[in-house]
């Protein structure tokens, strides 16, 4: 069950809600969500009880972005141990709940890991909920850490690239603190820029059809006093013929093992105008986000979503009474048929980087890519 409540006291950083955290009032566990489709107009929290409320949450994007699913996907598997339900039914529907973002089973099949190894060596369900709980508190740290080291690595690539400073970037979708246990992947990056003086403006693009970027991303870059400018994503040709933009950034859903990136829908043809007007594409992403087991992009599952997500128009904090099916302001006859993938896919060559908290790899190659993971994993084992 789903229950909504306005802004509480408790928070990591002062004045701003997490995106996620975990609680345990007098009435039992819950997990906590800061609900997305509300911002930038209210900043109201969703309070999840069970993970059928949570799946409900990913499947609306109250809660998104791809570490941050991770980190859902983990507690709410400890939600369900925690509250006595079954373990490993919650872990099915949580893990199916969006099929792009690979981050998201990575979390559930870790909670469930470590609840599954505590059962099996102590026989106690509560020490097991215990255990998936602190196998979803960990991965909500190491992001919060893998975030930073990507904002360093992004930075020094950027300065590199573009030694001249006064970086003026292109971001598409939302990539900030509301997708991360830390301050996010690419706009962490773009954060680390304004604060060490050398952004010059961040372009947001608005990201039709749910507007992440407009919602969420002006919304993050209004707060950390960037200067930021929205465009519409159809203006973004003339923005790069014009010669404004210096850089592109943006995150990862999934990265396929030859370096296929799936991001936001959107992403792929600003890979090609970058390509094109000799403009670095930089795709920053934990790696926690790469996935060895798709060998390429064609094997990436692109969710496809409801229809009325684009016939429709939704102002996110009004809502509209009665009207079928999603209940917005139609802007299309009725009846017109959508074709609405959430992402795309960018093929390696048009890549310019990818940058995670172990490294940027740059060319893209399945060698490199495979040469980092393993290096992360013995970094891994000797910690
Ligand atoms: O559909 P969403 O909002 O969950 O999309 C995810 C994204 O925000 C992006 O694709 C993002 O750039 C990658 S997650 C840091």
């Amino acid at each position: 069950m789903a229950d909504q409540y306005a802004q509480s006291g408790e928070d990591s950083r002062p004045n701003e809600i997490p995106a996620i955290r975990w609680d345990e009032p007098p009435e039992g566990p819950v997990v906590v969500l800061l609900d997305q489709t509300r911002l930038p107009a209210e900043e109201v929290e969703l309070v999840c009880t069970d993970a059928p409320a949570l799946v409900e949450a990913i499947r609306s994007l109250a809660v998104r972005g791809a570490p941050l699913l991770g980190i859902a996907g983990a507690y709410g598997v400890a939600l369900a141990a925690a509250r006595g339900f079954d373990v490993d039914d919650a872990a099915e529907s949580l893990a199916g709940a969006r099929p792009t973002a690979v981050n998201l089973s990575v979390g559930v099949r870790r909670a469930q890991a470590a609840y599954r190894a505590e059962l099996a060596r102590s026989g106690d369900v509560e020490q097991a909920a215990a255990a998936a709980l602190g196998a979803a508190r960990a991965l909500h740290k190491e992001d919060a850490e893998a975030s930073s080291r990507m904002a360093e690595r992004g930075l020094a690539l950027l300065d590199e690239l573009l030694p001249g400073g006064g970086h003026r970037i292109l971001t598409h979708c939302n990539t900030g603190s509301l997708v991360s246990g830390g301050e996010g992947t690419a706009f962490a990056v773009a954060l680390a820029a304004h604060r060490a003086g050398r952004l010059r403006r961040l372009w947001v693009d608005e990201t039709r059809p749910l507007l992440q970027g407009a919602r969420l991303t002006a919304y993050e870059a209004a707060r950390s006093g960037m200067a930021y400018t929205l465009l519409t994503d159809n203006a973004a040709g003339s923005l790069f013929a014009a010669g404004e933009v210096d850089a592109v950034l943006i995150g990862a859903d999934r990265i396929a093992a030859d370096g296929s990136v799936a991001n936001k829908v959107g992403s792929y043809p600003l890979a090609v105008l970058a390509r094109y007007h000799h403009v670095p594409f930089i795709v920053v992403a934990p790696l926690t986000t790469v996935d060895p087991q798709t060998p390429d992009g064609a094997s990436i599952e692109v969710e496809q979503r409801p229809g009325f997500e684009v016939t429709e128009v939704m102002a996110p904090q009004v809502p509209v009474a009665g009207a079928e099916p999603g209940g917005g302001i139609p802007v299309a006859p009725l009846g017109t048929q959508a074709y609405n993938p959430a992402f795309d896919v960018t093929p390696p060559e048009l890549v310019t980087a990818i940058v995670t908290e172990e490294g940027a790899v740059s060319p893209v190659t399945t060698e490199a890519l495979a040469e980092l993971c393993a290096r992360s994993r013995q970094v891994t084992q000797i910690l």
